[in-house]
């Protein structure tokens, strides 16, 4: 199929790239801007006009950091994808109803459709990637995981010679930034995520980074990028760092490490089994991840043959996503000239690589150390009751810290144990839960065994 670059009209020698814009907030924004600004050292580059043309917004009267024209501001996102003069669209809107039918609207148009947009991508990829097949169109997401590191185009382009037992990280800019100031400032909670909302890096459902989702929306696209597998929510371990106390910080500083919310996901070849989990963890100090602050992202990727690499930058917020944008802008105005080889497809797919289909690794084969906080009653026999509960389950238990607690009557258990697995500490802190000396429900971290 041509590509639709026969709708692009030419100026001289050179094409025009009309880009329109689904959403105009942080990234929306960020993107125009940037692109106006640097228009003259990118067309250079690319040999083709970029001409920013319409954007569609829900409310046209809001007050906006980047004026636009009133003729260029629609409240109808259907006049963008409908414009025939139009061949890229950046959805920059968010969520998985309106921005997944525009998108596919503009792809059955053929057009190239930039996103941002990981919870779309990792909920409705496949048909997103089929539409684009079908009609010719392009699916660009680089700005979907981990902001301004190009993560996607080094596992599709400068890593396409590896298989990947292991790649984990740091991929949510918000938690990242409410973790680091409670640690180093022992700030609250709730004012952090209101200074985090101003800054631009919190998703308009806030539960989506705090909770968790966020980095598995990540998750899920790294893993469908290196393992050519969609892994489902049910077949993930979620969980968010709403739980994660200034004790539980100090206390794992005494020990050496820093929580972090980590995205792993890990494939064991000999099984052909992979698993995909977003916890909060204990980070290592020696660990590169343990130290990046604020709003940094960090994603360790272990390649068969290249080993171990690291790619460090800003995860969130209107530049480093921008940037991210931008690059898919490019790759985009190439394609549309040269019409290169199509993308979407990860080299591991099953039937189009390498790899036979991969299925889920059972819970009892993924295995860690872990630290648990549990309020108890400050009883004789107590201790030696959890202690007793977990040794059923074959849990050893590494170290004990117990302290008392503001309230008389009660104390504080920190324990860690050895490795075990997480079937043997789930069927642990259920048993754990029922006991009539535990005064709050039993809180559980793992602890990252990866030091580099
Ligand atoms: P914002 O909330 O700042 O902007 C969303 C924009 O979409 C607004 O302009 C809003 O209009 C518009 N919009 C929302 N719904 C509709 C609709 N139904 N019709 C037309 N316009 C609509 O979000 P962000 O810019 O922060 O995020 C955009 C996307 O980028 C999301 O998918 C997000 O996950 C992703 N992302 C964000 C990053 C960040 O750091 N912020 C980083 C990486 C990805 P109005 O302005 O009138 O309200
Ligand atoms: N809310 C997201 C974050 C934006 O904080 O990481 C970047 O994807």
């Amino acid at each position: 199929m041509a590509p639709v670059l026969s709708r692009s009209e030419t100026a001289g020698s050179r094409r025009t790239v009309r880009i329109g814009f689904l959403g105009f907030g942080t990234v929306g924004q960020g993107v125009w801007k940037h692109v106006r600004e640097n228009r003259r050292r990118l067309e250079a580059r690319l040999g083709a006009r970029l001409e920013l043309a319409r954007a569609a917004v829900r409310q046209a009267g809001k007050k906006r950091g980047v004026a636009l024209d009133a003729g260029q501001l629609t409240t109808n996102g259907r006049e963008i994808v409908e414009d025939d003069s139009i061949d890229i669209v950046c959805e920059l809107m968010g969520g998985t109803g309106e921005a997944r039918e525009l998108t596919l609207e503009a792809l059955r148009r053929g057009k190239v459709v930039i996103s941002a947009n990981k919870a779309l991508l990792c909920e409705h990829g496949e048909e997103l990637f089929a539409t684009a097949r079908k009609h010719g169109g392009q699916y660009f997401f680089e700005a979907s995981v981990a902001g301004g590191i190009p993560i996607i185009k080094a596992l599709r382009e400068g890593l396409v010679a590896n298989r990947f037992p292991l790649i984990y990280g740091i991929l949510n800019g918000t938690c990242n930034y409410l973790l680091t100031r409670m640690e180093r400032e022992g700030l609250a909670f709730e004012p952090l995520l209101e200074e985090a909302r101003a800054l631009g890096f919190v998703e308009a459902d806030e539960s989506l980074d705090v909770d968790g989702w966020d980095t598995a929306h990540k998750a899920v696209v790294l893993a469908w990028l290196a393992h050519g597998k969609w892994v489902r929510y049910d077949e993930m371990v979620v969980e968010g760092i709403r739980k994660v106390t200034q004790d539980d910080i100090a206390h794992a500083r005494s020990l050496g490490y820093a929580i972090k919310l980590l995205a792993v996901v890990k494939r064991d070849f000999a099984s052909n089994r992979l698993f995909v989990s977003v916890h909060p963890a204990l980070v290592s100090r020696r660990n590169v991840l343990a130290n990046l602050d604020g709003p940094y992202n960090g994603v360790s990727v272990t390649g068969d043959i290249v080993g171990t690499t690291c790619y460090i930058g800003r995860g969130a917020g209107q530049d480093a996503t921008s940037s991210a944008v931008i690059s898919d802008i490019a790759d985009a105005v190439l394609w549309l000239q040269r019409c290169e080889p199509r993308r979407d497809e990860p080299s591991a797919s099953p039937g189009v690589g390498r790899e036979p289909a991969c299925g889920i690794l059972p819970l009892e084969n993924v295995e860690s150390s872990f630290y648990l906080r549990l309020m108890v009653k400050d009883a004789a026999g107590v201790l030696a009751e959890v202690a007793s509960v977990m040794g059923r389950h074959l849990v050893s238990i590494a170290t004990v810290l117990q302290k008392t607690a503001a309230t008389p009557g009660r104390a504080c258990l920190i324990l860690t144990t050895h490795v075990t697995n997480e079937r043997a500490m789930k069927n642990t802190v259920e048993e754990l839960a029922g006991l009539e000396s535990l005064l709050e429900p039993p809180f559980l971290l793992r602890v990252a065994a990866f030091e580099e």
